[in-house]
Protein backbone atom coordinates (compact mmCIF):
# COMPACT_ATOMS: atom_id res chain seq x y z
CA UNK A 1 0.00 0.00 0.00
CA UNK A 2 1.45 3.45 -1.08
CA UNK A 3 1.83 6.31 1.57
CA UNK A 4 -0.16 8.92 -0.40
CA UNK A 5 -2.30 11.36 1.74
CA UNK A 6 -5.99 11.28 0.68
CA UNK A 7 -7.64 14.07 2.67
CA UNK A 8 -10.81 13.19 5.72
CA UNK A 9 -13.79 14.39 2.87
CA UNK A 10 -12.62 12.16 -0.07
CA UNK A 11 -12.91 8.67 1.84
CA UNK A 12 -16.12 9.66 3.54
CA UNK A 13 -17.27 10.40 0.39
CA UNK A 14 -16.10 7.06 -0.84
CA UNK A 15 -17.59 5.65 2.60
CA UNK A 16 -21.23 7.02 2.10
CA UNK A 17 -21.37 6.52 -1.98
CA UNK A 18 -20.37 2.81 -1.60
CA UNK A 19 -22.55 2.26 0.85
CA UNK A 20 -20.63 1.57 4.09
CA UNK A 21 -22.65 4.53 5.96
CA UNK A 22 -25.97 6.68 4.97
CA UNK A 23 -26.98 9.89 6.08
CA UNK A 24 -29.53 8.77 8.96
CA UNK A 25 -33.47 9.65 8.08
CA UNK A 26 -32.23 10.35 4.01
CA UNK A 27 -35.25 10.70 2.84
CA UNK A 28 -36.92 13.24 5.76
CA UNK A 29 -33.96 15.68 4.65
CA UNK A 30 -31.63 13.89 7.10
CA UNK A 31 -30.92 14.95 10.50
CA UNK A 32 -27.71 16.97 11.64
CA UNK A 33 -24.98 14.67 12.36
CA UNK A 34 -26.82 11.28 12.21
CA UNK A 35 -25.39 8.78 10.20
CA UNK A 36 -26.88 5.00 10.06
CA UNK A 37 -24.77 2.07 8.75
CA UNK A 38 -25.52 0.26 6.00
CA UNK A 39 -24.56 -3.72 5.15
CA UNK A 40 -21.23 -3.35 4.87
CA UNK A 41 -20.68 -1.18 7.62
CA UNK A 42 -23.04 -2.98 9.61
CA UNK A 43 -20.76 -6.42 8.91
CA UNK A 44 -17.76 -4.43 9.66
CA UNK A 45 -18.87 -3.17 12.95
CA UNK A 46 -19.80 -7.17 13.84
CA UNK A 47 -16.65 -8.41 13.02
CA UNK A 48 -14.43 -5.76 14.68
CA UNK A 49 -16.55 -6.47 18.14
CA UNK A 50 -15.67 -10.69 17.16
CA UNK A 51 -12.39 -9.53 17.40
CA UNK A 52 -13.01 -7.47 20.57
CA UNK A 53 -14.65 -10.50 21.95
CA UNK A 54 -12.20 -13.15 20.63
CA UNK A 55 -9.17 -10.91 22.46
CA UNK A 56 -10.63 -9.55 25.99
CA UNK A 57 -13.72 -11.84 26.63
CA UNK A 58 -12.29 -15.57 25.35
CA UNK A 59 -8.87 -14.19 25.64
CA UNK A 60 -8.67 -13.06 29.20
CA UNK A 61 -10.01 -15.82 31.34
CA UNK A 62 -11.60 -13.13 34.39
CA UNK A 63 -13.99 -11.44 32.48
CA UNK A 64 -17.47 -12.10 31.13
CA UNK A 65 -20.09 -9.77 29.08
CA UNK A 66 -23.05 -8.80 30.34
CA UNK A 67 -26.04 -6.56 28.25
CA UNK A 68 -27.76 -4.32 30.53
CA UNK A 69 -30.32 -1.90 30.06
CA UNK A 70 -29.97 1.80 28.63
CA UNK A 71 -33.00 3.32 30.38
CA UNK A 72 -31.26 3.32 34.27
CA UNK A 73 -32.95 4.66 37.52
CA UNK A 74 -31.85 7.84 37.46
CA UNK A 75 -30.31 7.81 40.69
CA UNK A 76 -27.56 6.19 39.26
CA UNK A 77 -26.62 9.40 37.69
CA UNK A 78 -26.70 11.21 40.88
CA UNK A 79 -24.49 8.99 42.10
CA UNK A 80 -21.69 9.17 39.45
CA UNK A 81 -22.42 12.86 39.35
CA UNK A 82 -23.53 12.95 35.74
CA UNK A 83 -26.83 14.92 36.95
CA UNK A 84 -24.43 17.65 38.65
CA UNK A 85 -21.48 18.30 36.48
CA UNK A 86 -21.96 16.59 33.11
CA UNK A 87 -21.92 19.96 31.48
CA UNK A 88 -20.41 21.64 28.63
CA UNK A 89 -19.94 25.00 29.03
CA UNK A 90 -21.66 26.81 26.04
CA UNK A 91 -21.92 30.39 24.55
CA UNK A 92 -23.53 31.89 21.33
CA UNK A 93 -22.27 34.27 19.52
CA UNK A 94 -24.24 37.55 19.78
CA UNK A 95 -24.00 38.48 16.06
CA UNK A 96 -24.84 35.11 14.04
CA UNK A 97 -26.28 32.64 16.83
CA UNK A 98 -23.50 30.32 16.30
CA UNK A 99 -23.18 28.16 19.04
CA UNK A 100 -19.63 27.05 20.63
CA UNK A 101 -18.51 25.21 23.37
CA UNK A 102 -16.52 27.81 25.36
CA UNK A 103 -13.45 25.54 26.54
CA UNK A 104 -12.85 24.78 22.68
CA UNK A 105 -13.40 28.09 21.42
CA UNK A 106 -10.56 29.45 23.47
CA UNK A 107 -8.35 26.43 23.23
CA UNK A 108 -7.97 27.12 19.84
CA UNK A 109 -7.36 30.55 19.36
CA UNK A 110 -5.74 31.29 23.03
CA UNK A 111 -2.87 28.61 22.60
CA UNK A 112 -0.75 30.52 25.11
CA UNK A 113 -3.59 29.94 28.21
CA UNK A 114 -4.58 26.89 30.16
CA UNK A 115 -7.93 25.67 29.55
CA UNK A 116 -8.35 22.96 30.83
CA UNK A 117 -7.75 24.32 34.24
CA UNK A 118 -9.89 27.48 33.82
CA UNK A 119 -13.29 27.52 36.08
CA UNK A 120 -16.03 29.38 34.36
CA UNK A 121 -15.49 33.12 35.70
CA UNK A 122 -12.01 32.85 34.23
CA UNK A 123 -13.38 31.65 30.73
CA UNK A 124 -15.95 34.33 30.42
CA UNK A 125 -13.11 36.80 31.38
CA UNK A 126 -11.21 35.57 28.47
CA UNK A 127 -14.21 35.54 26.05
CA UNK A 128 -15.04 39.77 27.43
CA UNK A 129 -11.22 40.61 26.26
CA UNK A 130 -12.49 40.23 22.38
CA UNK A 131 -9.73 38.40 22.02
CA UNK A 132 -11.67 35.02 20.95
CA UNK A 133 -13.69 35.51 16.99
CA UNK A 134 -16.59 33.78 15.98
CA UNK A 135 -15.20 31.04 13.07
CA UNK A 136 -18.05 31.71 11.08
CA UNK A 137 -18.86 35.49 11.39
CA UNK A 138 -15.52 36.81 13.21
CA UNK A 139 -17.41 39.04 15.42
CA UNK A 140 -16.38 39.11 19.07
CA UNK A 141 -19.29 39.48 20.97
CA UNK A 142 -20.43 36.34 22.88
CA UNK A 143 -22.98 35.03 25.45
CA UNK A 144 -21.86 34.35 29.13
CA UNK A 145 -21.16 30.74 29.54
CA UNK A 146 -24.32 28.32 30.16
CA UNK A 147 -23.80 25.34 31.40
CA UNK A 148 -25.72 22.73 28.79
CA UNK A 149 -26.38 18.81 30.37
CA UNK A 150 -25.23 16.24 28.06
CA UNK A 151 -27.00 13.54 28.47
CA UNK A 152 -30.35 13.20 27.02
CA UNK A 153 -33.68 13.32 29.13
CA UNK A 154 -36.44 11.48 28.40
CA UNK A 155 -39.55 10.40 30.37
CA UNK A 156 -41.52 6.82 31.56
CA UNK A 157 -44.97 6.53 32.46
CA UNK A 158 -47.75 8.44 30.79
CA UNK A 159 -47.36 11.95 32.49
CA UNK A 160 -43.97 14.07 31.89
CA UNK A 161 -43.92 15.08 35.29
CA UNK A 162 -40.25 15.31 37.20
CA UNK A 163 -40.91 11.97 39.36
CA UNK A 164 -40.28 10.18 35.90
CA UNK A 165 -37.58 11.83 34.20
CA UNK A 166 -35.06 9.13 33.26
CA UNK A 167 -31.85 9.48 31.16
CA UNK A 168 -30.33 7.59 27.88
CA UNK A 169 -27.22 6.60 29.32
CA UNK A 170 -24.54 8.25 28.70
CA UNK A 171 -21.69 5.31 28.96
CA UNK A 172 -22.26 1.61 29.19
CA UNK A 173 -19.96 1.50 32.16
CA UNK A 174 -22.82 2.25 34.65
CA UNK A 175 -24.72 -0.99 33.82
CA UNK A 176 -21.40 -2.55 34.64
CA UNK A 177 -21.12 -1.04 38.27
CA UNK A 178 -24.63 -1.63 39.29
CA UNK A 179 -24.52 -5.23 38.40
CA UNK A 180 -21.16 -5.78 40.07
CA UNK A 181 -22.61 -7.64 42.75
CA UNK A 182 -25.13 -9.80 41.03
CA UNK A 183 -22.44 -11.15 38.28
CA UNK A 184 -20.03 -12.27 41.37
CA UNK A 185 -23.26 -13.98 43.00
CA UNK A 186 -24.47 -15.19 40.16
CA UNK A 187 -20.89 -16.16 38.04
CA UNK A 188 -19.41 -17.63 41.29
CA UNK A 189 -16.18 -16.16 40.78
CA UNK A 190 -13.34 -14.77 42.62
CA UNK A 191 -11.64 -11.07 42.04
CA UNK A 192 -10.33 -10.64 40.22
CA UNK A 193 -13.38 -10.23 37.72
CA UNK A 194 -13.78 -8.01 34.15
CA UNK A 195 -17.41 -7.34 33.57
CA UNK A 196 -17.89 -6.08 29.41
CA UNK A 197 -20.75 -4.39 28.29
CA UNK A 198 -21.08 -3.75 24.34
CA UNK A 199 -23.72 -1.04 23.19
CA UNK A 200 -25.26 2.75 22.62
CA UNK A 201 -24.63 5.53 24.81
CA UNK A 202 -26.03 8.59 23.75
CA UNK A 203 -24.62 12.35 24.57
CA UNK A 204 -26.20 15.70 23.85
CA UNK A 205 -22.81 16.62 22.03
CA UNK A 206 -22.72 20.47 21.71
CA UNK A 207 -20.51 20.04 18.64
CA UNK A 208 -20.90 16.91 17.12
CA UNK A 209 -18.85 16.64 13.86
CA UNK A 210 -15.91 15.05 11.60
CA UNK A 211 -18.46 12.21 9.99
CA UNK A 212 -18.67 9.62 12.85
CA UNK A 213 -15.77 10.84 14.98
CA UNK A 214 -18.11 12.71 17.19
CA UNK A 215 -22.05 11.84 17.17
CA UNK A 216 -24.60 12.10 19.89
CA UNK A 217 -25.75 8.03 19.45
CA UNK A 218 -22.59 6.15 19.66
CA UNK A 219 -21.43 2.32 20.58
CA UNK A 220 -18.61 1.72 23.54
CA UNK A 221 -16.93 -1.20 24.36
CA UNK A 222 -16.23 -0.68 27.94
CA UNK A 223 -14.31 -2.94 30.29
CA UNK A 224 -14.84 -2.67 34.08
CA UNK A 225 -11.94 -4.87 35.88
CA UNK A 226 -12.13 -5.38 39.25
CA UNK A 227 -9.34 -6.27 41.94
CA UNK A 228 -7.73 -5.89 44.92
CA UNK A 229 -6.74 -2.42 45.83
CA UNK A 230 -2.91 -1.63 45.67
CA UNK A 231 -2.88 -3.89 42.33
CA UNK A 232 -3.72 -0.59 40.32
CA UNK A 233 -0.41 -0.22 38.30
CA UNK A 234 -0.25 -4.48 37.66
CA UNK A 235 -3.77 -4.08 35.88
CA UNK A 236 -2.96 -1.00 34.25
CA UNK A 237 0.01 -2.31 32.30
CA UNK A 238 -2.08 -5.35 31.62
CA UNK A 239 -4.68 -3.57 29.86
CA UNK A 240 -2.27 -1.34 28.22
CA UNK A 241 -0.23 -4.11 26.88
CA UNK A 242 -3.63 -6.10 25.51
CA UNK A 243 -5.01 -3.10 24.25
CA UNK A 244 -1.93 -2.56 22.19
CA UNK A 245 -2.14 -6.26 21.03
CA UNK A 246 -6.03 -5.90 19.77
CA UNK A 247 -5.17 -2.73 18.03
CA UNK A 248 -2.57 -4.48 16.09
CA UNK A 249 -4.76 -7.41 15.30
CA UNK A 250 -7.07 -4.98 13.79
CA UNK A 251 -4.17 -4.38 11.48
CA UNK A 252 -3.92 -0.28 12.44
CA UNK A 253 -0.60 1.09 10.77
CA UNK A 254 1.51 1.92 13.57
CA UNK A 255 2.80 4.84 12.49
CA UNK A 256 -0.75 6.25 12.45
CA UNK A 257 -1.64 5.03 16.50
CA UNK A 258 -0.12 6.71 19.67
CA UNK A 259 -0.75 6.02 23.43
CA UNK A 260 -0.95 8.94 25.30
CA UNK A 261 -0.67 8.95 28.83
CA UNK A 262 -2.31 11.67 30.78
CA UNK A 263 0.31 14.17 32.75
CA UNK A 264 -0.54 14.15 36.49
CA UNK A 265 -2.81 17.58 36.14
CA UNK A 266 -5.38 15.88 33.81
CA UNK A 267 -6.05 12.94 36.09
CA UNK A 268 -9.38 12.77 38.01
CA UNK A 269 -8.14 13.14 42.00
CA UNK A 270 -9.47 9.37 42.49
CA UNK A 271 -7.27 8.11 39.33
CA UNK A 272 -3.48 7.08 39.62
CA UNK A 273 -2.75 6.83 35.72
CA UNK A 274 -4.85 7.02 32.51
CA UNK A 275 -4.03 6.36 28.95
CA UNK A 276 -5.76 7.42 25.78
CA UNK A 277 -5.05 5.43 22.52
CA UNK A 278 -5.08 8.14 19.81
CA UNK A 279 -5.38 7.39 16.10
CA UNK A 280 -3.92 10.12 13.50
CA UNK A 281 -7.03 11.00 11.42
CA UNK A 282 -6.33 12.14 7.73
CA UNK A 283 -6.81 15.69 7.59
CA UNK A 284 -8.36 16.42 10.84
CA UNK A 285 -5.27 15.09 13.00
CA UNK A 286 -4.89 12.76 16.47
CA UNK A 287 -7.98 11.77 17.90
CA UNK A 288 -9.01 9.42 21.00
CA UNK A 289 -10.44 5.79 20.16
CA UNK A 290 -10.09 4.75 23.78
CA UNK A 291 -9.23 5.09 27.21
CA UNK A 292 -7.30 2.83 29.36
CA UNK A 293 -8.52 4.56 32.97
CA UNK A 294 -7.49 3.78 36.61
CA UNK A 295 -10.90 4.42 38.85
CA UNK A 296 -9.84 2.85 42.07
CA UNK A 297 -12.63 2.25 44.05
CA UNK A 298 -14.60 5.65 42.91
CA UNK A 299 -17.92 4.50 40.98
CA UNK A 300 -18.28 1.28 43.23
CA UNK A 301 -18.02 4.11 46.77
CA UNK A 302 -20.11 6.36 45.13
CA UNK A 303 -23.22 3.71 44.32
CA UNK A 304 -22.50 2.00 47.98
CA UNK A 305 -23.44 5.65 49.38
CA UNK A 306 -26.24 5.84 46.89
CA UNK A 307 -27.75 3.03 47.06
CA UNK A 308 -26.85 1.80 50.81
CA UNK A 309 -26.49 -1.01 49.55
CA UNK A 310 -23.29 -3.18 50.92
CA UNK A 311 -20.87 -3.46 47.44
CA UNK A 312 -18.12 -4.62 49.69
CA UNK A 313 -16.24 -7.79 48.50
CA UNK A 314 -14.78 -10.13 51.36
CA UNK A 315 -11.56 -11.86 50.50
CA UNK A 316 -11.86 -15.28 50.76
CA UNK A 317 -8.00 -15.44 51.13
CA UNK A 318 -7.39 -13.03 53.74
CA UNK A 319 -10.48 -12.43 54.83
CA UNK A 320 -10.63 -8.72 54.37
CA UNK A 321 -13.45 -6.71 53.50
CA UNK A 322 -12.20 -4.43 50.94
CA UNK A 323 -14.81 -2.31 47.76
CA UNK A 324 -12.38 -3.43 45.00
CA UNK A 325 -10.61 -0.95 42.81
CA UNK A 326 -10.94 -0.90 38.85
CA UNK A 327 -9.05 -0.09 35.95
CA UNK A 328 -11.48 0.56 32.73
CA UNK A 329 -10.38 0.12 29.61
CA UNK A 330 -13.26 2.07 26.95
CA UNK A 331 -13.49 1.65 23.57
CA UNK A 332 -15.59 4.22 20.87
CA UNK A 333 -16.27 1.28 18.42
CA UNK A 334 -17.54 4.01 15.50
CA UNK A 335 -14.28 5.41 16.00
CA UNK A 336 -12.22 2.34 15.77
CA UNK A 337 -14.11 1.61 12.51
CA UNK A 338 -13.60 5.14 10.93
CA UNK A 339 -9.97 4.73 11.96
CA UNK A 340 -9.50 1.48 10.52
CA UNK A 341 -11.96 2.88 6.99
CA UNK A 342 -9.45 5.45 7.11
CA UNK A 343 -6.42 3.57 7.31
CA UNK A 344 -7.29 1.26 4.67
CA UNK A 345 -8.25 3.43 2.02
CA UNK A 346 -6.07 3.53 -1.03
CA UNK A 347 -6.07 4.55 -5.01
CA UNK A 348 -3.90 2.34 -6.70
CA UNK A 349 -2.42 3.30 -9.79
CA UNK A 350 -2.49 0.79 -12.40
CA UNK A 351 -0.93 0.15 -15.65
CA UNK A 352 -2.28 2.43 -18.88
CA UNK A 353 -3.47 5.45 -16.31
CA UNK A 354 -6.39 3.10 -14.74
CA UNK A 355 -6.54 2.88 -11.20
CA UNK A 356 -8.72 0.94 -8.55
CA UNK A 357 -9.66 1.93 -4.82
CA UNK A 358 -9.25 -0.89 -2.64
CA UNK A 359 -10.03 -1.27 1.09
CA UNK A 360 -7.46 -3.32 2.46
CA UNK A 361 -9.30 -4.07 5.29
CA UNK A 362 -7.94 -7.52 7.42
CA UNK A 363 -9.34 -10.38 5.41
CA UNK A 364 -11.09 -11.24 8.59
CA UNK A 365 -12.94 -7.71 9.14
CA UNK A 366 -13.41 -7.20 5.65
CA UNK A 367 -17.22 -6.70 5.31
CA UNK A 368 -17.46 -9.68 2.58
CA UNK A 369 -15.60 -12.27 2.14
CA UNK A 370 -16.24 -13.37 -1.33
CA UNK A 371 -17.99 -12.73 -4.22
CA UNK A 372 -19.36 -15.00 -6.35
CA UNK A 373 -19.63 -14.09 -10.31
CA UNK A 374 -20.60 -15.90 -13.20
CA UNK A 375 -19.02 -14.50 -16.50
CA UNK A 376 -22.35 -14.26 -18.30
CA UNK A 377 -25.82 -14.56 -17.42
CA UNK A 378 -26.45 -17.74 -19.18
CA UNK A 379 -23.90 -19.13 -16.45
CA UNK A 380 -26.23 -17.81 -13.30
CA UNK A 381 -27.83 -20.74 -12.26
CA UNK A 382 -24.84 -22.73 -12.44
CA UNK A 383 -22.60 -20.30 -9.98
CA UNK A 384 -25.73 -19.49 -8.22
CA UNK A 385 -25.02 -23.11 -7.06
CA UNK A 386 -21.37 -22.29 -6.06
CA UNK A 387 -22.83 -19.09 -4.02
CA UNK A 388 -25.02 -21.40 -2.51
CA UNK A 389 -22.75 -23.69 -1.09
CA UNK A 390 -20.50 -20.69 0.63
CA UNK A 391 -22.85 -18.15 1.66
CA UNK A 392 -23.56 -20.64 4.91
CA UNK A 393 -20.18 -20.19 5.77
CA UNK A 394 -18.64 -16.70 4.73
CA UNK A 395 -20.39 -13.44 4.12
CA UNK A 396 -20.92 -13.55 0.71
CA UNK A 397 -22.12 -12.25 -2.37
CA UNK A 398 -23.89 -13.06 -5.34
CA UNK A 399 -22.75 -10.65 -7.93
CA UNK A 400 -24.11 -10.74 -12.34
CA UNK A 401 -24.08 -7.19 -13.14
CA UNK A 402 -21.58 -5.53 -15.22
CA UNK A 403 -18.35 -6.97 -16.81
CA UNK A 404 -16.22 -8.91 -14.68
CA UNK A 405 -13.48 -5.87 -14.96
CA UNK A 406 -16.16 -3.25 -13.30
CA UNK A 407 -17.50 -6.29 -10.84
CA UNK A 408 -13.33 -6.56 -9.47
CA UNK A 409 -13.49 -2.92 -8.98
CA UNK A 410 -16.46 -2.86 -6.99
CA UNK A 411 -15.58 -5.39 -4.60
CA UNK A 412 -11.69 -3.67 -4.32
CA UNK A 413 -13.90 -1.03 -3.42
CA UNK A 414 -15.33 -2.62 -0.25
CA UNK A 415 -12.49 -4.60 0.63
CA UNK A 416 -13.70 -8.02 -0.50
CA UNK A 417 -10.44 -10.56 -0.10
CA UNK A 418 -11.93 -12.66 -2.92
CA UNK A 419 -13.95 -12.53 -6.19
CA UNK A 420 -15.02 -15.90 -7.57
CA UNK A 421 -15.55 -16.74 -11.20
CA UNK A 422 -17.52 -19.10 -12.46
CA UNK A 423 -16.73 -19.27 -16.71
CA UNK A 424 -18.02 -21.27 -19.43
CA UNK A 425 -14.34 -23.46 -18.78
CA UNK A 426 -16.07 -24.63 -15.55
CA UNK A 427 -19.18 -26.51 -17.22
CA UNK A 428 -16.20 -28.78 -17.91
CA UNK A 429 -13.25 -28.89 -15.81
CA UNK A 430 -15.46 -28.19 -12.49
CA UNK A 431 -13.66 -25.16 -11.67
CA UNK A 432 -13.69 -21.58 -10.95
CA UNK A 433 -11.01 -19.16 -10.78
CA UNK A 434 -9.84 -17.10 -7.20
CA UNK A 435 -8.99 -13.27 -7.80
CA UNK A 436 -7.27 -11.87 -4.75
CA UNK A 437 -8.14 -8.55 -3.53
CA UNK A 438 -4.50 -6.95 -2.79
CA UNK A 439 -2.16 -8.98 -5.19
CA UNK A 440 -5.01 -9.40 -8.07
CA UNK A 441 -3.12 -13.13 -8.46
CA UNK A 442 -5.71 -15.42 -9.84
CA UNK A 443 -5.54 -19.12 -9.87
CA UNK A 444 -8.02 -21.59 -10.83
CA UNK A 445 -9.69 -24.13 -8.42
CA UNK A 446 -11.72 -27.18 -8.35
CA UNK A 447 -15.35 -26.42 -6.84
CA UNK A 448 -14.95 -29.41 -5.04
CA UNK A 449 -11.47 -28.00 -2.98
CA UNK A 450 -13.57 -23.92 -2.68
CA UNK A 451 -14.02 -24.80 0.77
CA UNK A 452 -10.88 -25.69 1.56
CA UNK A 453 -8.53 -23.17 -0.26
CA UNK A 454 -11.06 -20.38 0.72
CA UNK A 455 -10.30 -21.75 4.69
CA UNK A 456 -6.49 -21.81 3.83
CA UNK A 457 -6.21 -18.76 2.28
CA UNK A 458 -7.96 -16.90 5.07
CA UNK A 459 -5.77 -18.69 8.19
CA UNK A 460 -2.75 -17.63 6.34
CA UNK A 461 -4.07 -13.84 7.03
CA UNK A 462 -6.15 -14.53 10.10
CA UNK A 463 -5.42 -11.54 12.57
CA UNK A 464 -7.17 -13.08 15.67
N1 LIG B 1 -16.68 5.27 30.77
C1 LIG B 1 -15.66 6.15 30.32
C2 LIG B 1 -16.03 6.91 29.13
O1 LIG B 1 -17.15 6.87 28.65
P1 LIG B 1 -15.06 8.61 27.40
O2 LIG B 1 -13.66 9.02 27.14
O3 LIG B 1 -16.05 9.70 27.67
O4 LIG B 1 -14.99 7.61 28.62
C3 LIG B 1 -14.91 6.53 25.82
O5 LIG B 1 -15.59 7.71 26.20
C4 LIG B 1 -14.81 6.44 24.32
O6 LIG B 1 -16.12 6.57 23.75
C5 LIG B 1 -14.00 7.56 23.68
O7 LIG B 1 -12.61 7.26 23.69
C6 LIG B 1 -14.56 7.60 22.28
O8 LIG B 1 -13.93 6.63 21.47
C7 LIG B 1 -16.01 7.19 22.48
N2 LIG B 1 -16.88 8.40 22.45
C8 LIG B 1 -17.12 9.28 23.45
N3 LIG B 1 -17.94 10.25 23.04
C9 LIG B 1 -18.25 9.98 21.74
C10 LIG B 1 -19.07 10.61 20.74
N4 LIG B 1 -19.78 11.71 21.02
N5 LIG B 1 -19.12 10.06 19.51
C11 LIG B 1 -18.43 8.94 19.20
N6 LIG B 1 -17.65 8.29 20.11
C12 LIG B 1 -17.56 8.80 21.35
Amino acid sequence: MSDKKYTFEEIVNHLVTSGFVYKGSEIYGGLANSWDYGPLGTLLKNHVKDVFRHHFIRGIEYNVEIDPAIIMNPKVWEATGHVANFHDPLVDCKYCHSRYRADDLIKEQRKDLDVDNMNQDQMNEVLASKTIKCPSCEHTDFTPIRQFQMMFKTFIGVTEEKTSTVYLRPETAQGIFVNFKNVLRTTRRKLPIGIVDIGKSFRNEITPGNFTFRTREFEQMEIEFFFKPGEDMKWFEFFKENCKEFVEKLGLKDEKVRFRDHEKEELAFYSQATTDIEYDFPSIGWGELMGIACRSDYDLKRHQEMSKVDLTYLDPETNERYIPHVVEPSFGLDRLMLALLMDSYEVEELDKGDSRIVMHLAYDLAPYTLSVMPLSNKLNEKAKEVFDMLRVDYDCIFDTTGSIGKRYRREDAIGTPFCITYDFDSLEDQSVTIRERDSMEQRRVKISELKETIDSLLRAKKTY
